[in-house]
């Protein structure tokens, strides 16, 4: 038997929360090699290399460098780069992850080249096409081979476009797996002590949509509001490098430092972050990812978006979206106990990245022996 090589695509902040867990549960298996390639999207310290060590990620097996640019750039270089990977490595499977620039350019170099593409978190749709990751998961989903989704309401969005059956298994939502692989670390992490949170009431701020920061009227509104609910509680904003980019140019920037209830923090780590999530009253946001990781720990999420990708985490869970006037009630419903609670969405159970390998497995044809079925529990991390 050939060992088949699996290259896990990475680009960007939220993509290595979702190849760590598929990371650790393909090495453990002995039918197959799985690389990594960092398309060098993200490259701050704090947006990148920060997530490798939390994630107990190796360095790395390829970087391809493309860092900041337009779309089209990031794409082209993105593409450019990967192919001549392809040419001299050719992988029997690619794995893109979550809805970045990389993701539609790795899917467009393994289409091309007749190597199959595996979507993990296909089928989500904000039918908004203003936003550059709906054109990265259309594009996406139409040329991979395999659809693995999060949800059911994906398996729906994939099929209402005509995906044929067997390309679609929903294999439920990898993030999870890496909170639950991380549990006792974000348990002990002391983030709050060192910040001065613990013990009281306090919101987590994320922003970096460029709907929300790029504009300077936008983003006055919402520094304003935020100020505004920093009066009743304390606020702690991890600022995206975008944001700090757009506030310095906006001269908003100074409001902020100025308001005594307002804790600015450079981007936090994965393990620091979800420390200050899990113990906090409120999350106010645009983030993707931080919907669903509110959700699955029922706490309240104020997204401030006019649409989510991500509709389960309202139906079922603790999410809302809400306009930037909006905030300061929904910080004083969520500090009064008034939130909704929400419930899990099925199969956010910390297993998608068994299920994930599994069905690459078969996919690739390879029994499952005695030996792969000790080796499988053995790299489970969770
Ligand atoms: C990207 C993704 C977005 C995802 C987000 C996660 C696309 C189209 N966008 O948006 O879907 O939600 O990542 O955080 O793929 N910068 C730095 N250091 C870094 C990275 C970026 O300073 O390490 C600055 C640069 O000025 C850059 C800007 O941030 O121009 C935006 O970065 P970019 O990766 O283009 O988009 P994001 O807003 O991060
Ligand atoms: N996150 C983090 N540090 C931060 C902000 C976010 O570790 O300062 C994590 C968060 O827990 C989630 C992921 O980053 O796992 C979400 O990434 P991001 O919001 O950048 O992207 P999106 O999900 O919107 O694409």
């Amino acid at each position: 038997m050939s060992t088949k090589r699996i290259h896990l695509i990475a680009a960007a902040r939220p993509n290595f929360m979702k190849v760590a867990p598929l990371y650790h549960a393909l090495s453990g298996e002995s039918w197959c090699t799985v690389e990594i390639v960092h398309t060098g999207q993200h490259y701050d310290p704090n947006m990148s290399d920060a997530f490798f060590r939390d994630l107990r990620l190796p360095a790395p097996h390829f970087h391809l460098e493309v860092g900041s640019g337009t779309h089209a750039e990031q794409t082209g270089r993105t593409m450019m780069a990967y192919e001549k990977v392809c040419f001299e490595h050719r992988p029997d499977w690619i794995v893109v992850v979550g809805d970045v620039n990389a993701t539609a350019a790795c899917a467009m170099v393994g289409a091309k080249l007749c190597i199959p593409v595996v979507h993990l978190e296909a089928g989500l749709r904000s039918r908004d096409r203003t936003m550059p990751e709906e054109i990265n998961r259309l594009v996406t989903d139409a040329i991979a081979d395999v659809l693995w989704t999060p949800s059911h309401d994906a398996d729906a969005n994939l099929r209402a476009e005509g995906v044929p059956e067997e390309k679609i298994e929903c294999v439920g939502n990898i993030m999870i797996d890496s909170f639950e692989m991380m549990r006792e670390q974000i348990a002990a992490a002391g983030t709050r002590e060192r910040l001065g949170l613990a013990g009281k009431p306090y919101a987590v701020v994320t922003l970096h949509r460029p709907s929300n920061v790029d504009h300077r009227d936008k983003l006055a509104e919402l520094v304003g509001e935020l100020v505004r609910v920093s009066r009743d509680l304390q606020i702690l904003f991890a600022v995206h490098p975008r944001t700090r980019r757009r506030l310095e140019e906006f001269g908003l920037l100074d409001q902020l430092t100025g308001a005594p209830g307002v804790l600015l923090s450079e981007p936090l780590g994965y393990v620091d972050f979800m420390n200050l999530v899990s113990g906090c009253t409120i999350v106010i946001t645009d983030s993707g990812g931080v919907q669903e990781e509110t959700t699955y720990l029922g706490i309240p999420c104020a997204t401030l978006r006019e649409n989510t990708e991500r509709p389960v985490t309202i139906t079922e869970g603790t999410n809302r979206l809400l306009k930037p006037h909006e905030i300061v009630d929904a910080a004083r419903r969520a500090a009064a106990g008034e939130w909704p609670k929400g419930r899990r969405p099925d199969l956010w159970d910390g297993r998608t990245a068994l299920r994930a390998a599994e069905s690459l497995r078969r996919r690739s044809g390879i029994e499952r022996g005695e030996r792969d079925l000790q080796s499988a529990g053995a790299g489970a991390t969770h």
